[in-house]
C-alpha cells in the first residue's frame, strides 16, 4: 500500500515547544497517520496529513464496549544527529497480540514500522535533542463501527501520533514512592491485562489518585485473587536485585509484557546476572526490605525507561529501599540502554535502527 501524504506548508507548521519543558505527552508535532479499517476491503487509504480531530459517529463502538488499543515506542536524536527508532518491530508485534485478545483486525508490522518512519521523518524537526528526551510515538486502534450490539466492530482506524517528551515522573531518574495496593486490583489471569487496551488504564485510575493524594508516585499492583503476589506498576514493569539475583514476576496473562522488561532482562543474562522469572510474593519483598536482602528495586517501561523505586509502602508501614537512593544496578541498566537508544553505545542485538 503507498502511503498518501497531504502536508502542511511550512507557514501553517506549529512552534516548537520548551525543549527544557517538556513533560510528558503534552504536545503534539504537526502530522498523523491515519488509515482506515472495513471488514470486506481490509486496511486502506494510509495517509499521513495535518494533525486534527477525528469525526466520529457518537455511536461508535469504542465509545461504548472498549476496543482501543495502544502502543508506546521511542524515536532518538542520535549522537551523530540521526533519529533513531528504538524496537519498533517488538512494538508492532505486541499491537497485534493486544489486537487479536480484543477481537480486532491484525496489521501488517513491517508496513506499519515503515509508516512510522515516514511519519517520524516529516516531523523530524520535532525530536528534541537535550538531555534525556525523546520523541514519543503513539500508535493507536479504535472501533468506529456505529452499531449498539454487543459484538466485534466491523470498522476501525488505526492511527499514530507524535509527542516529544522528557522523563515520565516528575522525579525524573529520582527514585519513585511507591504505593502495594491490596484493596483494589487491576487484571486477573485469563482477563485482559496483558494486552495494551485502554481499559486496562482506566482500571488503574481509581487506586493510582488515592495513592498520589497521600503522596505516592504510584501504585504496585498484587494479583487480584490472593493480593499476594506482585504484578506489576500501572505503567511499569517491576524488578526486584535480591542479593545477586535479578527477579521480577512471570508473564502469567495479566501483565503487560514490557519491551524495556525484555531489553534489561536480556541485558542482564548477557551480564551473567543470575535472573528470575517467577511468582514474587509480596511477604519476600517485605521481608526481604527489612533484612536489607532487596538490594535494588525498579520499574521499567517505554515511558518511564529505569525507574528507581526509593520506598515501597504496605500495610500501613513504609519501606526504605537502598536508603531511598538510585541503584548502582538501575544506574548500569539506565545507562546500557539509553546508551543503545541514542547510539553511544554498540547494538549487538539489533534493536535501533537509522531513520
Ligand atoms: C509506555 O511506557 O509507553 C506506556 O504505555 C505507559 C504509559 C504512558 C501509558
Amino acid at each position: 500500500m503507498k502511503i498518501e501524504k497531504r502536508l502542511l506548508p511550512d507557514s501553517g507548521r506549529k512552534k516548537l515547544p520548551p525543549q527544557d519543558d517538556l513533560k510528558f505527552g503534552a504536545y503534539f508535532t504537526d502530522h498523523m497517520f491515519l488509515m482506515d479499517f472495513a471488514q470486506d476491503t481490509g486496511w486502506r487509504d494510509p495517509r499521513i496529513v495535518p494533525y486534527d480531530n477525528f469525526s466520529l459517529d457518537p455511536a461508535s463502538v469504542c465509545f461504548h464496549y472498549g476496543q482501543a488499543i495502544f502502543e508506546g515506542l521511542k524515536a532518538f536524536r542520535g549522537k551523530g544527529g540521526g533519529t533513531r527508532l528504538f524496537r519498533a518491530i517488538d512494538n508492532l508485534k505486541r499491537f497485534n497480540r493486544s489486537a487479536w485478545r480484543m477481537c480486532m483486525p491484525q496489521v501488517d508490522e513491517q508496513f506499519m514500522v515503515e509508516a512510522i518512519k515516514e511519519l517520524v521523518k516529516i516531523d523530524e524537526r520535532w525530536v528534541p535533542s537535550e538531555c534525556g528526551t525523546s520523541l514519543y510515538i503513539r500508535p493507536f486502534m479504535i472501533a468506529t463501527e456505529a452499531f449498539l450490539g454487543v459484538r466485534p466492530a466491523k470498522n476501525y482506524i488505526l492511527s499514530v501520533i507524535l509527542s516529544p517528551v522528557g522523563a515520565y515522573y516528575s522525579e525524573g531518574f529520582s527514585p519513585v514512592k511507591i504505593f502495594v495496593t491490596d484493596k483494589y486490583a487491576r487484571a486477573v489471569k485469563g482477563g485482559v491485562g496483558e494486552a495494551k487496551n485502554a481499559g486496562n488504564y482506566a482500571a488503574s485510575l481509581m487506586a493510582s489518585e488515592e495513592a498520589k493524594k497521600i503522596g505516592f508516585t504510584q501504585v504496585l499492583w498484587l494479583d487480584a485473587i490472593e493480593r499476594r503476589y506482585v504484578e506489576e506498576v500501572g505503567t511499569m514493569n517491576i524488578f526486584f536485585l535480591f542479593e545477586d539475583t535479578l527477579a521480577t514476576p512471570a508473564l502469567s496473562g495479566s501483565i503487560l509484557p514490557g519491551i524495556t522488561r525484555d531489553s534489561v532482562l536480556r541485558l542482564s543474562r548477557q551480564w551473567g546476572i543470575n535472573v528470575e522469572e517467577r511468582a514474587v510474593s509480596i511477604e519476600e519483598v517485605i521481608d526481604k526490605a527489612k533484612s536489607g536482602a532487596l538490594r535494588e528495586c525498579f520499574g521499567t517501561g517505554t515511558a518511564a525507561v529505569i525507574s528507581p523505586v526509593g520506598s515501597l509502602f504496605y500495610k500501613g508501614e513504609n519501606h526504605p529501599i537502598n536508603k531511598g537512593e538510585t541503584g548502582r544496578y538501575a544506574q548500569r541498566l539506565f545507562d546500557e540502554i539509553t546508551g543503545i537508544q541514542f547510539g553511544e553505545k554498540g547494538d549487538p542485538y539489533g534493536w535501533t535502527e537509522t531513520i
